[in-house]
């Protein structure tokens, strides 16, 4: 990790927000960062519940969230082992992610039985060691958002998908992975977009990260990363500017995870993980339609709205109102606030600058 990268993330951490006080105390004393990572552990414990519970419904979107988390605990564990201040938050997100493998893997049991290609297309993704954190962190630039979105939303979950499998090297006819058709190219490259269609841009370019693509077009996968997350986060300003309405959240929470794990440190907003944590439904631990939602938006509103506009992609809602995808987006965001808490300098009252952590071994 950078560490102007890092005293950036510091700084956003602790920017204070007059206009709306925060519920929860400042992250920069050993007590506040530990109170929000407590915070943080117990909905996710409960979101694990939830997972548990429904686990045959569980879709493969679902499984994603769950392993990126998976992932993030156990970087956290590691991180806090020596912290005798934090080491019982690391062991607690160590017992957490224990008990994820089990689950995960029989989740992935049903997966098997209800759509055996599909499994197989995006095997890769749900296998452990395939999502990496980031050991460099940067921040998003405002001059690299579009002056305007492109008003046709024509992203096809389809031809995304099919994309996707061609960079896992996975489909029936595949040769070998990261190597792509040119409309994938062009797809996936595609200025303009918003949405799911920018999200999966992006997803496209991390994939290829974590799958060791370098050559090609991959070698300016950092440059369109930067783009895509410039304007994933312009678009999660404007979701925050209308209040989060609910058909936001779901991409919203999809944008901090992508980015998240691209190490993309402005995503990581304390006011933002407040929002996130009073979404979750605590009878259920779930993510999804509020139980009271306003019909009626106003006309400006159902603009931003459009250009966030959600897609029924995979989507599985529950009659509770509870979604495997919300849920999954929502505990991949989460688990990367606590890997940047991890990430923040011993707070003693001075910052010092972390030790570099080391190349992750792909
Ligand atoms: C799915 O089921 C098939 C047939 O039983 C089996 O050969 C395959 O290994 C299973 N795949 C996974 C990922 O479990
Ligand atoms: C795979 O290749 C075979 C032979 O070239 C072709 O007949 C078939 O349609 C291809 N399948 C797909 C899914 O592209």
């Amino acid at each position: 990790m950078s560490s102007p990268g890092l005293l950036l993330l510091l700084l956003l951490l602790l920017s204070p927000r007059p206009l709306q006080p925060s519920l929860l105390p400042p992250p920069d004393t050993p007590e506040g960062k530990a109170t929000i990572t407590g915070l943080i552990l117990s909905a996710l414990e409960r979101a694990t519940s939830f997972l548990k519970k429904r686990l045959p419904e569980i879709n493969l979107d679902g499984v994603v969230g769950f392993r990126v988390l998976e992932v993030q605990l156990k970087g956290v564990q590691e991180k806090w082992a020596w912290d005798p201040q934090v080491q019982p938050l690391g062991l607690r997100a160590g017992k957490l992610a224990e008990k994820l493998a089990p689950l995960l893997h029989r989740s992935i049991f049903y997966l098997n039985l209800s759509d055996p290609k599909y499994l197989r297309e995006f095997q890769p993704a749900i296998e452990p060691g395939f999502w990496k954190l980031p050991h460099i962190w940067t921040r998003t630039r405002a001059s690299m958002v579009y002056s305007t979105f492109e008003q046709q939303d024509s992203f096809s979950e389809e031809h995304s998908d099919l994309c996707l499998v061609q960079l896992l090297g996975t489909g029936t006819n595949s040769s070998q992975p990261c190597r792509l058709s040119d409309f994938c190219k062009t797809l996936m490259t595609r200025p303009g977009c918003s949405g799911y269609c920018l999200s999966h841009q992006l997803l496209f370019f991390l994939s290829a990260r974590m799958r060791g693509c370098t050559k090609g077009l991959f070698r300016q996968s950092q440059r369109y990363m930067n783009l895509f997350c410039a304007n994933m986060m312009d678009l999660n300003r404007r979701a925050e500017a209308i209040g989060y309405a609910y058909p936001t959240r779901d991409l919203f929470m999809e944008n901090i995870m992508f980015c998240g794990i691209g190490g993309f440190s402005d995503f990581y907003k304390l006011r933002w993980l407040e929002a996130i944590l009073s979404w979750q439904k605590p009878q259920e631990g779930c993510f999804g339609k509020p139980a009271a939602e306003d019909e009626e938006l106003p006309k400006a509103i159902q603009y931003q709205q459009h250009l966030l506009r959600r897609v029924k992609r995979r989507e599985k809602q529950f009659t509770d109102g509870c979604s495997s995808h919300n849920t999954a987006m929502a505990v991949a965001a989460l688990g990367g606030f606590i890997s940047v808490l991890a990430e923040l300098p011993p707070a003693d009252g001075e910052l010092r600058p972390p030790t570099p952590t080391p190349p992750s071994s792909h």
